[in-house]
């Protein structure tokens, strides 16, 4: 949405105009699936679809947020009680953040809040994170908080983890307040370090979303994170990161089946980032049609966070492309997109493939966006016109 668009609906509902805009992207995972949470290597990218959080002082303790997409809807809450969950599902990442940002003992200041954003939700492209850290970055510009973008990313974990009752990683915080433009980034999330990885010219980034209606996630996802864990205290490492496969073989008679096939996804999966970090950076397509297949099938069979309608999504576009194009689920899973790391050539090919073949074996419409890698948190002050958090 154009910025004078959100500073006109923020006049017309609060009635004075916003001191700054926050805007933070979505994103989508190149490789690197359920990792980041066991201090992991993940290589996602900054997509262009953002939301934008407007955002003025107030006098009060009061935070008062509306929201395009919820025109019917508005929360407000006190910043001097105790912050506990709302009616609003999406004003509760507000809440979330305030929760947080609160307890760790910052004095924040009562805020007007309008919120847009493109990011398709329920997509498994981080709809949840791209607002958690906007709405990090406008409590960060009216309370002076002077927080990094790396801290923001963690506060917004943080929401999930202790408000949203989410037991997430920090990749989908962390890509969304540093991402760069035309550049993937290799995270390493035991040290938190970042590396740009630029994405060739000549690859197209195509995402798809099933549309498969997602269900139980968080508790499957949280079940995950404790098969996890216990596999790594009965390898004896601190973290899945510092596992090997010689390791998890030799302890194998100690693990559960689903502890084995856990630890045996995350760390393959670790080595396969690595892998195509190097190929990504090479241009190197058959390498990168190996790993994300290996991925793939990891998340398939040993994760076990697929449905048919991913699966079937990921067997029509490689049945199409072929060796021209490497396909994987992508994200939380459970449903959600599938990524195409392709030529420009070939976006006809997997459209039609999809037109063809997924709504009748899946009775379902899938939604296909041709991307760009974008970039992160940017925080814009009205009358200043200038970048405020780097
Ligand atoms: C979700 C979580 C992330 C990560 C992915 C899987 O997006 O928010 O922290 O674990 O799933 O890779």
């Amino acid at each position: 949405m154009k910025l004078d668009t959100l500073s006109k609906g923020f006049k017309a509902i609060f009635d004075c105009e916003p001191t700054g805009i926050a805007s933070s992207p979505g994103r989508v995972n190149l490789i690197g699936e359920f990792t980041d949470y066991n201090d992991g290597f993940v290589l996602p990218c900054a997509l262009e679809f953002n939301t934008q959080v407007a955002f003025s002082d107030r006098d009060d303790n009061q935070v008062v947020v509306h929201s395009f997409q919820y025109p019917n809807e508005q929360d407000s809450f006190n910043l001097a009680d105790d912050i506990t969950q709302g009616d609003s599902q999406w004003g509760n990442y507000i809440r979330a953040v305030a929760f947080v940002l609160k307890r760790s003992g910052k004095m924040l200041k009562g805020m007007n809040l309008l919120i847009e954003s493109n990011v398709p939700q329920g997509a498994g492209l981080s709809s949840s994170a791209a607002l958690e850290v906007a709405v990090g970055g406008a409590f960060n510009n009216v309370s002076n908080l002077a927080l990094s973008k790396q801290e923001l990313a963690l506060f917004g974990q943080q929401a999930e983890n202790d408000f949203m009752d989410c037991q997430c990683g920090i990749m989908d915080q962390l890509i969304s307040a540093k991402g760069q433009k035309n550049n993937a980034l290799l995270i390493d999330c035991e040290s938190l370090e970042t590396k740009p990885v630029s994405i060739p010219k000549d690859l197209s980034l195509v995402i798809i979303n099933s549309n498969y209606p997602r269900k139980l996630v968080d508790s499957e996802y949280n079940q995950r994170r404790i098969d996890c864990e216990q596999a790594a205290k009965k390898l004896g490492v601190k973290t899945l990161r510092h596992g090997t496969i010689d390791m998890l073989n030799a302890a194998k008679s100690d693990l559960s089946s689903n502890e084995y096939k856990r630890a045996h996804h995350v760390i393959s999966e670790n080595s396969r980032v690595i892998k195509a970090t190097e190929a990504l950076e090479n241009n190197d397509m058959a390498s990168l049609c190996t790993l994300m297949a290996a991925s793939h099938h990891s998340l398939k069979h040993d994760f076990e966070v697929t449905v048919p309608a991913t699966d079937g999504l990921v067997e029509i576009c490689k049945g199409a492309l072929q060796e021209r194009g490497a396909v994987r689920m992508t994200g939380g899973g459970f449903g959600g997109a599938i990524v195409c790391l392709c030529r420009a050539d070939d976006i006809d090919t997997i459209k039609h493939a999809v037109k063809d073949n997924y709504s009748q074996n899946f009775n379902l419409e899938a939604s296909i966006f041709v991307c760009q890698a974008g970039e992160g948190l940017a925080v814009v002050e009205q009358k200043l016109q200038n970048e405020t958090v780097s």
